[in-house]
């Protein structure tokens, strides 16, 4: 059997309605996995769900909520049979200097950020263990790595989930659940958003990438992500892996 194949897994995707998590979607189903979409939008979760057929199932709710992520696996469960394969992909934040952050701000960050990662973790793990090479791939950023300026919460809120991601990669390793972290770089209307917004600073990031270009979502980072499910990625936990066209270099 081709070692890229998901063939047969069970997937949680976070924010799998559009952008990055939307890509990750598509590949997933187009490999063989069958897909719980959590997101907001409900429009946008509905037309991927009629697009892909019986391998999606949408659900229409807020990551921060604990209740939430308790649906998203009960439903995995109960359409699909388990639960092999938990991505931890939508967050929000607010972008301006660190001293005009508000403690709004800041839990917005936080809840949809760090908290969700961890509530979806604490939601998946009774499944996940029962799965035999299961796989969490949370979502950091080079925003954290780099100190993006702007992006105080955010950055905190990403470079914690890293942290836990590593601590969970050595407590789960031995119910065979490994965690990694991916840190995307990739055009997708929440950058575009961005970019409108701080043309300067998306123009310096684009033209900074080494490999000339801003991501694709499909073709770019969703293969990753999807690598980091696969089988083949089974001897493989705690890791960030950049998926930014080689502009962070972890050492
Ligand atoms: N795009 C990039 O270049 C880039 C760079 C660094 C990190 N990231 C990270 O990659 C991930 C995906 O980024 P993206 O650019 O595709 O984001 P996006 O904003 O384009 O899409 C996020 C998705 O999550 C959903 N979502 C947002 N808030 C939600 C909530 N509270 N509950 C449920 N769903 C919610 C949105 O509806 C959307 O479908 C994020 O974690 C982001 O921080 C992206």
């Amino acid at each position: 059997m081709d070692p890229q194949t998901l063939q047969g897994k069970s997937v949680i995707v976070t924010g799998g309605a559009s952008g990055i998590g939307g890509a990750i979607t598509r590949l997933f189903v187009a490999r063989g996995a069958r897909v719980v979409v959590v997101d907001l939008q409900q429009e946008a979760g509905h037309a991927l769900a009629a697009e892909l057929g019986d391998a999606v199932v949408f659900l229409r709710g807020d990551v921060s909520d604990r209740a939430v992520a308790d649906t998203a696996v009960a439903t995995a469960v109960e359409r699909f049979g388990s639960l092999d394969v938990l991505v931890n992909n939508a967050s929000v934040s607010r972008q301006k200097p660190f001293e005009e952050q508000t403690d709004d701000d800041w839990n917005l960050a936080m809840d949809t950020g760090l908290y969700a990662t961890r509530n979806f973790m604490l939601a998946a793990l009774p499944e996940l263990t029962k799965s035999g090479n299961a796989s969490v791939i949370n979502f950091g950023s080079g925003a954290g790595l780099n100190g993006q300026p702007n992006q105080a919460s955010y950055a905190a809120a990403k470079e914690a989930i890293r942290g836990l991601s590593r601590v969970a990669a050595n407590e789960w390793a031995p119910l065979d659940i490994r965690v990694n972290v991916v840190c995307p770089m990739a055009l997708t209307a929440g950058v575009a958003k961005w970019a409108e917004a701080r043309p300067e600073q998306y123009a310096q990031s684009a033209a900074a990438v080494p490999l000339g270009r801003f991501g694709d979502p499909d073709r770019d980072v969703a293969p990753i992500v999807a690598f980091l499910a696969s089988d083949d990625a089974q001897y493989m936990t705690g890791q960030t892996v950049m998926a930014d066209g080689g502009s962070v270099k972890l050492r």
